[in-house]
């Protein structure tokens, strides 16, 4: 029998040309994963456990590529409230996880040992910050891209490159500026972050602040601005000062276009170059 050339089995390097092609730039295991099949029910006490970390391999393990994240759902809950208690569950593992932290390599240390965000599975590294952490400005941002996930760096790639050209315009690099993300694992695909990654992660970036103590921050992007200061409308709120407030901790923040806002607009560059100078001017005023 003649097989035609269309019909025959495409090659592994077609395969891959062709999954390039639609937009699959990665992949993030080696068993395909059924995730519209519900797994086996736990009981309440599993989804605690496994919200707080426990049974999982060593703190600093690297979890198994492609792993499912923890599901909650014993029969009998209704599920969005079972959802509503995993999640409580994860936010008091972290806060208690950042609160025990005194300084920055602890709290590093503690960041890279949670077990109660989703993305640790998918990603290469946890990306904490880059600079210093005695700088007097803080910029954090959403969470790390593919680039940052490659480095274990925030801000590296080309939104970073452009990030730095602004700090440089205000006389600023890695020796006075200090830089995270409100996330520190990569979401798949750079889609924005989910409610429960937020919530897994804050307890760490609040703790971050808390520690560092920066004399102004800056939020770049509508994640990050909402997540620290309530504050939402990104394009009607940048450039104004508000404040980060957390128990006896208050420190003038502004929210900024996000670098890959700018990159994606070049013309709102204007404003962004606005807003630099008022950060820079607030830096100097608080000497
Ligand atoms: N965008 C962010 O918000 N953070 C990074 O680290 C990289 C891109």
């Amino acid at each position: 029998m003649n097989v035609s050339p269309a019909m025959a089995t495409p090659s592994l390097l077609e395969i891959a040309l062709f999954y390039a092609e639609a937009g699959v730039d990665e992949v993030i295991g080696e068993v395909p994963v059924d995730r519209t099949v519900a797994p086996p029910p736990r009981s309440p006490a599993a989804t605690e456990a496994v919200a707080a970390g426990a049974g999982r391999p060593a703190a600093g393990a690297t979890p198994a590529r492609g792993a499912v994240p923890p599901m909650a759902m014993p029969p009998a809950a209704p599920a969005a409230q079972q959802a509503l208690l995993s999640v409580q569950a994860v936010e008091s593992a972290a806060s208690e996880a950042a609160r025990a932290c005194r300084t920055v390599p602890e709290l590093e240390a503690a960041i890279r040992a949670f077990e109660g965000c989703a993305l640790r599975a998918t990603a290469t590294n946890t990306v904490i910050a880059r600079g210093n952490p005695q700088a007097p400005l803080m910029i954090i941002g959403e969470a790390p891209g593919r680039d940052e996930d490659a480095q274990g760096l925030p801000f590296v790639g080309e939104s970073g490159q452009l990030l730095d050209r602004m700090l440089k315009a205000i006389g600023r690099d890695e020796s006075n500026v200090y830089i995270s993300n409100i996330l520190f694992w990569r979401p798949p695909g750079n889609r924005d972050p989910s409610a429960e990654e937020i919530v897994a992660c804050r307890p760490f970036i609040e703790r971050l602040i808390e520690l560092v103590q920066p004399k102004v921050i800056a939020c770049a992007g509508k994640h990050s601005a909402a997540t620290l200061l309530g504050a939402t409308g990104i394009t009607r709120i940048r450039g104004r000062w508000h404040e980060y407030r957390r128990g006896d901790l208050v420190i003038p923040a502004m929210p900024l276009l996000h670098p890959a806002y700018l990159l994606r607009q070049p013309g709102v560059k204007r404003e962004a170059w606005r807003d630099m100078l008022s950060l820079a001017e607030k830096l100097e005023e608080l000497k």
